[in-house]
């Protein structure tokens, strides 16, 4: 087969595989005040120094050159966002950008419900939350730190500020919550809010647990047929991998994610800015490009561009997850959600 040929004149990104980037997601910072066992070591992570972190300028300044290759959703992830200081900030120079029309954030909420009023006066349009018990004793050995009380005031907040819908990310592990998915489809028949259910992915020293938690998402969908008559739906508005489901006069939906069983590979429109600057190409493996090294470097907003839609040639086509793998160099992932 011949290579695959990117025309860099035609000012849009896409990659090699023909697929449209019109989402970016942007880690601002690797830090996190939990430590979810499928996520980060009890003690941390090597915590990256201060000015390896991209500044709120620096941010803006990539996004631009996103934006004007077509790039038109940002999703604001961590780590957790939230403990960057005054997030609404970066929020609001991204949501005056001309182009980007979808500012969202990944959160596992404990700090949401006193940021909210910023956060949604500065342009914030949608959240995604982890939660993965609605149990308080479960929450504090799953996330290592307890918070649940506050996670679910986060939800509440959330819908109270319209930033619907509102979509719960709970990774399912066998034996630590998959006995909750019946108190969770009842959570998503009382309010408003999308349910997705996530398979289990290999990271870092979860990677051995994964083998035997992995509860795959074919699974789950039995377990709730059995609950009641679950009926495919058109999933909320978003970006995303998941497929929907709903159960009759419920106000909201569930949604599976199933980053190892099924390949939504060839619908990616995704790329990632870490913290500090780089460009990943694909969530697993390490395909990155610095951009750091050039925005410091002073880069104008179209040199920015060009590095973009050079890197697409080096997105690859699909991961190779496996079954209790751990994936390449990732350091936490912060969320395949979307
Ligand atoms: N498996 C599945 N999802 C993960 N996340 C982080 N680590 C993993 C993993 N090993 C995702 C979850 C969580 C979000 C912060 O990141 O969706 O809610
Ligand atoms: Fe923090 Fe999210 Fe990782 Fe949990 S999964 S430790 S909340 S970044």
């Amino acid at each position: 087969m011949a290579m695959p040929m990117i025309d860099l004149t035609r000012g849009a990104l896409t990659d090699a595989f023909a697929r449209p980037i019109e989402y970016l997601r942007v880690s601002v910072t690797d830090k996190c005040n939990l430590r979810c066992v499928y996520c980060m070591p009890e003690g941390g992570l090597p915590w990256l120094q201060r000015d390896e972190i991209l500044s709120y300028e620096e941010i803006a300044h990539i996004v631009e050159a996103a934006a004007a290759l077509g790039v038109r959703a940002i999703r604001l992830t961590g780590g957790e966002p939230l403990l960057r200081r005054n997030l609404h900030r970066l929020v609001e120079m991204i949501a005056r950008i001309p182009g980007i029309d979808d500012i969202a954030l990944s959160t596992n909420g404990l700090l949401l419900e006193e940021q909210i009023d910023a956060l949604a006066s500065a342009g914030l349009r949608r959240v995604n939350i982890s939660l993965d018990t609605l149990r308080a004793d479960r929450f504090a050995s799953i996330a290592r730190r307890p918070g649940l009380d506050r996670v679910l005031r986060a939800v509440d907040a959330a819908i109270a500020y319209g930033l619907v819908p509102v979509k719960i990310n709970c990774v399912v592990m066998r034996g630590r919550n998959d006995d909750e998915v019946a108190a969770f489809a009842e959570y998503s028949r009382r309010l408003p809010i999308a349910v997705r259910f996530i398979e289990t992915m290999p990271v870092l020293e979860y990677a051995e647990a994964q083998r035997e938690e992995y509860v795959s998402a074919e699974e789950l969908l039995e377990r709730l047929r059995a609950i009641g008559d679950l009926q495919p739906v058109d999933g909320p508005r978003g970006n995303g991998p998941a497929r929907y489901f709903a159960f009759p006069g419920a106000a909201g939906t569930i949604g599976v994610i199933t980053p190892l069983s099924h390949d939504y590979c060839d619908r990616c429109n995704r790329i990632r800015l870490t913290a500090d600057g780089r460009l990943r190409l694909c969530l697993f493996g390490d395909h990155h490009v610095d951009l750091r090294g050039p925005v410091r470097a002073g880069a104008t907003t179209g040199e920015i561009g060009e590095i973009l839609q050079r890197s697409m040639l080096i997105k690859p086509e699909r991961h190779h997850l496996r079954l209790g793998e751990p994936a390449s160099q990732m350091r936490a992932l912060s969320e395949i959600g979307g």
